[in-house]
């Protein structure tokens, strides 16, 4: 992984970036050492910590549903989803043909729409399905409304024996409703580790075992993601530290007014590796009253939207750009010789090469236009280069935060519309 914050470096001095290594490096040996803010909460630090009993296990369960189930529901909100939704988006074909006849996989519980729930219901009738319920504290309401409507309606065509094990619940290891059903019923379950939030969850079975079921190899994305722990850690020089010097760069852009940082791609399988990114920052940083925020463009298409905005309006904004050096196919723009398109000065060129040149052509325009730029570089989208971004994006985040002087590992503004929901639909107690 290339990172390049040359194009931020016309705005900001390098001499202002290498003035933070210092507290960069700090903030680093605060993960390690747990001297910052949130220190039970760092678990997802070490991705290696996951043993070859659990990944075997979760590899078992995972063939487990794929020899049995058409359809696999994977339940969870936030943390509990985005994080397999961002590495099963990205790996998997565009058109939804599952990797060697995989389920198919679809997601409930991250939202309250009754429509998306009735056409979800009516979408598994005559299929053959299993559930994976996540839920850290097994007690948030979107999943377990929809655990209640998937539960009930898969015991009302197998019974509740047969149900069972075409059921898996992620949760805490002891507390928590969704724990308490899970022991009642006698649910097959894993645990997600005390000290790991949601939002860091993608590495544990909450992440881990819907990739696998979408029959991708977690043991790469792992090896990515501990190989990225060590080229990311306080000893490694500040200059070559990925993650400090992004977090960094992003620090120094927020002090001078960049206010928003919009996390780019040109590769429309990043989709919901930017949902993920968006949900990390922003609800690690966003309290305080201080905090950047996150937004997200696919290009090329928001060039023909946000790209005018972008272009010219407030100079608020600074780019994450992730670019993917290599595509996985490879097509040649054929000769036409009518060549009404006009597009025969492009024959003999790969679209990449073409998508490429249109990434070159934003970066120059923008940062022309008084855009700042990261340049983010993976060498192909496979499993290993996907763990070491997402590595990469959660340690510069902790460093990040703690730079920014917040808890990066707590969310406790998402209380407030629950408290009033609540209130409203009368719940007791509240
Ligand atoms: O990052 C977080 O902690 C949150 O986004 C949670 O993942 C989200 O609120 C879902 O919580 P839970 O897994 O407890 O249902």
């Amino acid at each position: 992984m290339k990172l390049d914050i040359g194009n931020s470096l016309k705005i900001l001095t390098k001499d202002c970036v290498f003035a933070q290594s210092k507290k960069a490096k700090e903030c680093n040996e605060m993960l390690e050492t747990g001297g910052g803010k949130g220190r039970d909460f760092l678990g997802w630090l070490s991705p290696s910590s996951i043993t070859k009993i659990d990944m075997n296990d979760i590899k078992a369960t995972a063939y487990n549903f794929c020899i049995n189930c058409e359809v696999v529901v994977v339940i969870g909100i936030g943390g509990s989803y985005l994080g397999s939704k961002a590495v099963i988006s990205a790996l998997s074909n565009s058109f939804g043909y599952t990797i060697n006849k995989r389920p198919t996989i679809v997601y409930a519980g991250y939202n309250i729409n009754e429509d998306y729930l009735y056409e979800l219901l009516e979408y598994l009738k005559n299929k053959v399905f299993g559930i994976v319920s996540i839920s850290k504290s097994g007690a948030t309401i979107e999943p377990a409304l929809s655990f209640r409507f998937l539960k009930k309606y898969l015991e009302s065509i197998d019974g509740k024996e047969n149900a069972k094990k075409r059921i898996v619940v992620i949760t805490d290891k002891v507390d928590g409703p969704l724990r308490m059903l899970a022991n009642q019923e006698g649910y097959k379950t894993y645990a997600i580790p005390n000290n790991i939030g949601g939002r860091f969850s993608v590495l544990t079975p909450a992440g881990l075992l819907p990739i696998a079921i979408a029959g991708i190899d977690i043991d790469q994305l792992i090896n990515g993601a501990v190989d990225m722990e060590k080229e990311t850690s306080s000893n490694i020089p500040f200059e070559k530290n990925l993650s400090e010097l992004y977090a960094v760069v992003r620090n120094e852009l927020y002090k001078i007014g960049k206010k928003i940082e919009i996390l780019v791609n040109f590769h429309p399988k990043l989709y919901y590796v930017s949902e993920w990114w968006k949900q990390l920052y922003a609800e690690s940083e966003g309290k305080e009253f201080k905090g950047i925020f996150t937004a997200a463009v696919n290009f090329t298409t928001d060039l023909h939207s946000m790209g005018q905005w972008i272009q010219e309006s407030e100079r608020t904004i600074f780019e994450t750009v992730i670019s993917i050096a290599n595509s996985k196919h490879k097509l040649e723009v054929p000769l036409d010789e009518q060549n009404f398109d006009e597009l025969n000065f492009l024959s003999g060129k790969r679209v990449d090469y073409i998508n490429k040149m249109a990434e070159l052509g934003t970066q120059i325009a923008h940062v022309d236009g008084g855009v700042p730029n990261i340049r983010i570089e993976i060498s192909e989208l496979n499993e290993y280069c996907l763990g070491q971004l997402l590595y990469f994006f959660e340690r510069a985040c902790g460093i990040s935060g703690y730079l920014l002087g917040v808890n990066p590992f707590n969310q406790p503004g998402v209380e407030a519309y629950k408290k009033n929901m609540f209130n409203l639909l009368k719940k007791s107690g509240c």
